[in-house]
């Protein structure tokens, strides 16, 4: 029997509409345009607006988008998995969330929580579910309303993320095309350097969390900057050789856009040029779950059948992976 592979054969994304620029941020921080865009690369980025907007609006969008460009019907779906860090609430899984709202009734379904890596923890672990046979059609949403735990008065993070997602259709595929290797690290002992402190069992929310700000994102830059610049360039190198790919096989990378410098770090490593690299953090800023999604959603219609694609990420945990795609179709 032909072995089965999962195969990505839809993307969707959804951004909200209003567009916060650096200059907007420069009123409400001590920034520059000139400081944000020549230290990430980042012009604009997306902020969903609207009292109890959570980041399932952005899946539900993402997945009924999905769902309607393929003429899917939403009995099929088996399975959603919805990598998150900015649950619609503490519980249940805004998974179940987007099923019940987008209308998959069959679907069971959890969140999956790898911070920055996370859609591509989900997507590995969905293949793997498709690859045994147990599952024939899954979704993997990423998706993250970042504003939710931002600090607009903290200049090193406010100027860096945005709200945003993506949804992928996945199904069996036996020509050998789809996710062919996934390679996940973690290491937790990088958690002191990115987290949130409260809002979780070992520190519930109280008036004095609130006071002290501690629900908000805490990073330490310059640290999490060394880590995700050598481990993201690594393994996307590494997925590279063990597969026996040279730059001139590789049609895309696509890389998580939490830096332009460090996406720039990961294809000089692997040999890539420019026109190679998937960037869109000019536009969107780091939307944690939701950036690969979305550079999928953008260059869709560039995509070919049989082409090669290396997805690279790194984020909090510290978590970090890379998986080696070929693309299964055309878009028509
Ligand atoms: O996606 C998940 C994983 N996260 C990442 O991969 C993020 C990794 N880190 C980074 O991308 C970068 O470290 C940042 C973009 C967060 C910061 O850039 P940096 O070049 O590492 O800056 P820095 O933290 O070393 O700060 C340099 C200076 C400091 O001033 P002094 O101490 O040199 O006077 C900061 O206070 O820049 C200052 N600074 C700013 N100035 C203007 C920090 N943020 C800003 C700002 N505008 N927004």
């Amino acid at each position: 029997m032909a072995k089965i592979t999962a195969a990505i054969t839809a993307v969707h994304g959804y951004v909200p509409e209003y567009v916060l620029n650096n200059s907007e941020l420069a009123q409400m921080v001590d920034t520059t345009d000139e400081w944000i865009t020549s230290r990430t690369g980042i012009r604009e980025r997306r902020i969903l607006k609207g009292e109890g907007k959570g980041t399932s609006v952005m899946g539900i969008a993402a997945v009924q988008g999905l769902l309607k460009k393929t003429n899917t019907n939403p009995d099929s779906i088996e399975l959603l998995i919805c990598a998150t860090t900015t649950p619609d609430m503490q519980f249940p899984a805004t998974a179940n969330i987007i099923c019940d709202m987008a209308g998959l009734k069959h679907a069971w379904g959890y969140d999956l929580q790898a911070a920055c890596s996370g859609f591509l923890y989900a997507l590995t672990t969905a293949s793997r579910m498709i690859e045994s046979g147990s599952i024939r059609r899954a979704i993997v949403v990423g998706a993250d309303k970042m504003s939710s735990i931002i600090d607009y008065t903290d200049r090193s993070t406010c100027v860096i993320f945005g709200d945003g997602g993506g949804a992928v259709l996945l199904e069996p595929n036996t020509h050998g095309l789809g996710i062919l290797d996934c390679i996940m690290y973690s290491d937790g002992a990088g958690r002191i350097h990115l987290h949130q402190k409260a809002g979780g069992s070992a520190m519930p929310a109280s008036k004095e969390t609130v006071e002290k700000k501690l629900h908000y994102v805490y990073q330490e830059g310059q640290a999490v900057y060394k880590f995700a610049v050598s481990r993201m360039a690594d393994v996307g190198y590494e997925i590279m050789t063990k597969n026996g790919l040279g730059p001139e096989d590789i049609a895309w990378l696509v890389p998580h856009q939490a830096n332009k410098r460090i996406i720039d770090a990961t294809a000089h490593k692997m040999g890539l040029p420019d026109n190679k690299v998937m960037i869109n953090i000019q536009k969107y800023g780091n939307t944690t779950n939701g950036t690969i999604p979305l550079c999928l959603w953008e260059w869709e219609k560039q995509l070919h059948k049989g082409d090669n694609l290396i997805l690279a990420a790194f984020g909090g945990g510290f978590t970090w992976g890379a998986v080696y795609i070929k693309w299964a179709y055309d878009t028509k």
